[in-house]
């Protein structure tokens, strides 16, 4: 890690030599966005959909894009390496200010940062994990792929404290996502997840889950889902970028379907693996 290179604002530094300003408003306010962008042996995965909802998260801010993305690809490319699996971290923040106030400063320039690290597969990803359901107390605007993560943090350590990887949302009776990943059910029989309707990331992991569902004729539904249904699923996925498809294995302390990844999992985790080769 010590002598991982990073992407900051124009040039590519070791990470220790990194450094930014106490007065970014990112360190002060979490006033940025940020995108994790997988890579697989050198190829990034789905990069349009990636750039394309960074723009929307900044236009949600109020936050010009500083580069087009011919320039973001020129950017990653010297951080990738063609031999490993990677996942790139970017994040612009709205910029260093003179003093500490709320209101956007006048004539700012955003903090650029990306870095490349490797990944591994999820361990969780072969014996599924288990999940708890936690109230989700985070604000209105989770489309937002905003670096403001406290409340998604306190989620998620909860459910660690409570021997869980992952904590799955409840909002008003419905499921709305994990902590840092979207959910998938198999109820009787159909693949469902909660609508894209403001309350939770546009998942880009569950958008290619929703095509490949699609293209291959098995049965789906983007549906609000209320937590008496999550109980009664034959099998629950979280998905995210990083971790891909995982199955939950064991909800609220109560197995799910057999209490083993389920058959659908297994289907789905082959064609997104072909998805992947392809791309
Ligand atoms: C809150 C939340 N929802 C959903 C996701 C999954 O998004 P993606 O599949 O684009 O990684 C993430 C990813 O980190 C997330 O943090």
């Amino acid at each position: 890690m010590a002598d991982l290179t990073v992407f900051l604002n124009g040039e590519y530094l070791p990470l220790a030599e990194a450094k930014i300003s106490v007065m970014d408003r990112g360190f002060l306010f979490g006033d940025g966005v940020y995108e994790v962008i997988p890579v697989y042996a050198g190829r990034i995965f789905r990069i349009e959909e990636h750039l394309r909802r960074l723009n929307n998260s900044l236009t949600d801010i109020r936050l010009d894009n500083p580069y087009t993305p011919q320039e973001w690809q020129a950017i990653f490319q010297p951080l990738l390496v063609s031999d490993k699996d990677q996942s790139l971290y970017l994040q612009i923040t709205r910029g260093i200010a003179e003093k500490r106030d709320h209101a956007f400063p006048e004539k700012v320039t955003p903090t650029v940062l990306v870095m490349c690290t490797e990944v591994k597969p999820f361990e969780g990803k072969f014996t599924g994990i288990k999940a708890v359901t936690l109230d989700d107390t985070r604000w209105d605007l989770c489309h937002i792929k905003a670096i403001t993560l406290l409340a998604n943090i306190l989620l998620r350590q909860e459910a660690i404290d409570e021997g869980c990887a992952e904590a799955i949302l409840i909002k008003q009776g419905y499921v709305t996502e994990g902590a840092a990943s979207n959910v998938f059910a198999v109820i009787d029989g159909v693949l469902m997840t909660p609508l894209n309707n403001g309350a939770i990331l546009a998942g880009i992991t569950r958008d290619v889950i929703l095509e490949l569902a699609a293209q291959n004729n098995i049965p789906f539904s983007e549906q609000v889902i209320a937590l008496e249904a999550l109980q009664q699923a034959t099998e629950i996925w979280v998905t995210s970028s990083t971790r891909e498809i995982v199955p939950v294995v064991e909800l609220d302390g109560l197995k799910v379907g057999d209490g083993k990844p389920g058959p659908l999992f297994r289907r789905m985790d082959t064609l997104l693996q072909a998805e992947k080769q392809a791309a």
